[in-house]
């Protein structure tokens, strides 16, 4: 049987005035991994959190936190995010001007997960190339940037699609799906393919219910 989906908060969507509490609270309810997004107003037309921030959580907590770049400089930043603390980066494979192997290969042997991101005006196949050396997909759910944005339904085809070119070609790669997860599709995502879930602001930060019950009723979803 296929274990439980990891959850993966996105700390964007976390309370930065009252963190290390929120930590305690997802740490003790064994989150997976925390999913920190990281921009600089050019890739994406915003900001988020830094370098500092990633620091801070990944020298307070146990649990891995995984970095996801949407930045100009990917090769710069993945080198940043490894002393950090990352032990997951994941960048844009939309970006043809980049060496993607050799980011791959930067990134493990810097002794942290590689991963690639496939944004939603990508098609599938795009990624077939480096599918054999990635250790995990983000699947966007919505157009990188912002959090809290509405889930593109054609998202579950195209996990589908994915796991299934996984499994005709025996690839290893986790499935990680991001953007737009609430209570009502993250079990679907998880029929369709998912492994793990970027948690955010329609589901455990949502403001409807406190964190640790959202957690619990997030937990059932995926049972
Ligand atoms: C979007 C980010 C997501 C975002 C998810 O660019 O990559 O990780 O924080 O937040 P929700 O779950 O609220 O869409
Ligand atoms: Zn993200």
């Amino acid at each position: 049987m296929k274990s439980k989906a990891g959850i993966f908060p996105t700390l964007a969507c976390a309370d930065y005035l009252d963190l290390r509490n929120q930590i305690d609270i997802m740490d003790r309810a064994k989150v997976a991994s925390y999913h920190i997004d990281i921009m600089d107003g050019n890739f994406v037309p915003n900001y988020c959190l830094n370098f500092d921030y990633l620091k801070a959580v990944s020298s307070y907590t146990d649990t891995p936190c995984d970095v996801h770049l949407m930045t100009g400089e990917v090769e710069r930043d993945i080198r940043t995010s490894l002393e950090c603390g990352a032990a997951a980066v994941a960048f844009h494979s939309e970006r043809t001007d980049l060496d993607i192997p050799a980011l791959l290969r930067m990134i493990k042997s810097g002794g942290a997960k590689a991963g690639l991101v496939l944004s939603p005006h990508q098609a599938v196949h795009e990624l077939e190339p480096w599918l054999g050396m990635t250790d995990y997909v983000i699947m966007m759910g919505v157009k990188p940037g912002f959090a809290g944005q509405r889930f593109i339904d054609d998202t579950l085809d195209r996990v589908r699609t994915l796991s299934s070119l996984r499994l005709d070609k025996g690839f290893p790669f986790r499935i990680l799906v991001d953007g737009g997860i609430s209570f009502e599709n993250a079990a679907k995502c998880v029929s369709a393919g998912a492994d793990d879930l970027v948690a955010g602001a329609l589901c455990i930060f949502s403001k409807d219910g406190g964190l640790e019950e959202n957690i619990d009723r997030f937990s059932a979803c995926l049972e």
